[in-house]
């Protein structure tokens, strides 16, 4: 197993938390390469529950080296309390290396995430709120701060006394707000860059020195496909690339390395915040589905847009990462529904279609195609073999591969490692 990566194939929230950690078994890196504390990613092993924001999963596998890539972006406030979190529940967090390339999260970017929304009105994202977008385009702008910079006040008070200045003018004169201390920024910087050394490395070569020792390495995606900024469905979308091409900038990895690339799918949809999403269910069926899967966002406790699954966009999901693998997740969640709507094309004006448009007027214009199926009595909840479903349950997992064209190698049936059924391994 060399590497493999594990991508989020809708709008995220599709589990791979516990996808990650399965598989994590396995391996003995596990790498996470954009986004940042957006994310939330939960686990639940013998030792309960652990949510993540910014830490890979892999963190609770002892073997494992956790490694967060230049392509994420760090709020080290965010990133010490889930390590203390961590510590004070027995897991070692000495194993994680920061890549030194990976861009801070400044306290200027979360206040100005949240004034940019509210300025956007009735046209907002529904960001986290997390100061992810103003990190990125700091990055692209070549202001931003990365982790290494932490590490040498002298380089860093200079770069950073500009910043500070043009953000402040942002800040006051064109959003009306107060402005931030340079000193206190100051501060904060050069506390957080003596917390950070210990795990301060230059993690392409963390990676590439165990792939070059034959050891398995897992990329971990964050976010999903849809949501990526190049390929999803812009600009209801996050700042970074969540999809394959992002594993590679975002580690330092040639993709000649990676081998396998498993698409991560919800048995349905969800979606948080603003942005099409074509197979939406009436909100009297997606309300009974939302409570029993407390379908709430791990990050921002908001409610999850739910919708039934969808193949075009799973389809163009699927092209776009060259899945070999897929995982299906939360097939217990339908279970005692009378009947499962699948959605296998669009209609346009009147047209069928069956690839994803790539503009939003056109996605918005679209509406679905449905395909219904019988749904089951009996239930999947905790199966760990695929004779134990019901047999519609296996028609509709059937039908779900059929239609996006890539063989379903696991079903989790619930939030344990355990409960899951492994129809052929994945690693
Ligand atoms: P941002 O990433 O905070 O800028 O938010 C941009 C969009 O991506 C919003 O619609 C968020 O709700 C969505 N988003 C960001 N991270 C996640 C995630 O981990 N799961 C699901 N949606 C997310």
């Amino acid at each position: 197993m060399p590497a493999y990566a594990v991508i989020g194939a809708q709008w995220g929230d599709e589990g791979k938390g516990k996808v990650v950690d399965y598989l994590a078994g396995k391996a003995h890196c596990v790498a996470r390469y954009a986004g940042g504390n957006n994310a939330g990613h939960t686990v639940v092993n013998e030792d309960g529950e652990f949510t993540l924001h910014l830490v890979p999963s892999g963190i609770l596998r002892p073997q494992v080296t956790p490694v967060i890539g230049n392509g994420v972006v760090v709020d080290p406030d965010v990133l010490l309390g889930e390590l203390k979190g961590l510590s004070d529940r027995g897991v070692d967090v000495h194993r994680l290396a920061v890549s030194d390339r990976a861009h801070v999260v400044m306290p200027y970017h979360v206040r100005l995430d949240s004034l940019e929304e509210k300025a956007r009105g009735s046209k907002a994202i529904g960001t986290t709120g997390t100061g992810i977008g103003p990190a990125y385009m700091d990055k692209a702008s070549r202001i931003g701060v990365r982790v290494g910079d932490l590490l040498d006040p002298e380089y860093l008070r200079g770069r950073l006394d500009p910043v500070i200045d043009f953000k402040n003018a942002l800040m006051t004169k064109v959003y009306g707000a107060d402005p931030i201390p340079a000193d206190e920024v100051l501060e904060k910087c050069f506390a957080w860059g003596n917390d950070l050394k210990p795990y301060v490395r230059q993690t392409e070569l963390v990676v590439q020195d165990s792939l070059a020792r034959g050891e398995g390495v897992l990329l971990e995606g964050a976010q999903g496909t849809l949501l990526d900024l190049d390929h999803g469905t812009y600009p209801y979308v996050t700042s970074s690339n969540p999809s394959i091409g992002g594993a590679c900038t975002g580690l330092g990895l040639s993709p000649r390395e990676i081998t396998g690339v498993t698409g991560v799918f919800k048995a349905y949809s969800t979606r948080v915040g603003g942005g099409p999403l074509t197979a939406e269910m009436e909100e009297d069926t997606a309300g009974l589905l939302r409570e029993k899967a407390w379908e709430y966002g791990v990050t921002t406790g908001r409610a999850r847009r739910i919708g039934w699954f969808d193949a075009v966009a799973g389809r163009y999901s699927a092209t776009l990462n060259g899945f070999t693998s897929l995982v299906l997740t939360r097939l217990d969640v339908l279970d005692g529904f009378p009947s499962i709507k699948v959605c296998v094309g669009y209609d346009l004006d009147g047209q069928a279609v069956d690839r994803f448009p790539t503009s939003l007027a056109t996605l918005e214009k679209c509406r679905p195609i449905y395909e219904e199926m019988p749904g089951w009595d009996g239930q999947t909840a905790s199966a760990t073999d695929m004779s134990q479903l019901p047999p519609e349950a296996t028609a509709y997992v059937n039908r779900i591969e059929e239609l996006i064209g890539c063989p379903i190698h696991l079903v989790s049936t619930g939030p344990r490692r355990w409960e899951t059924i492994v129809k052929k391994p994945v690693l």
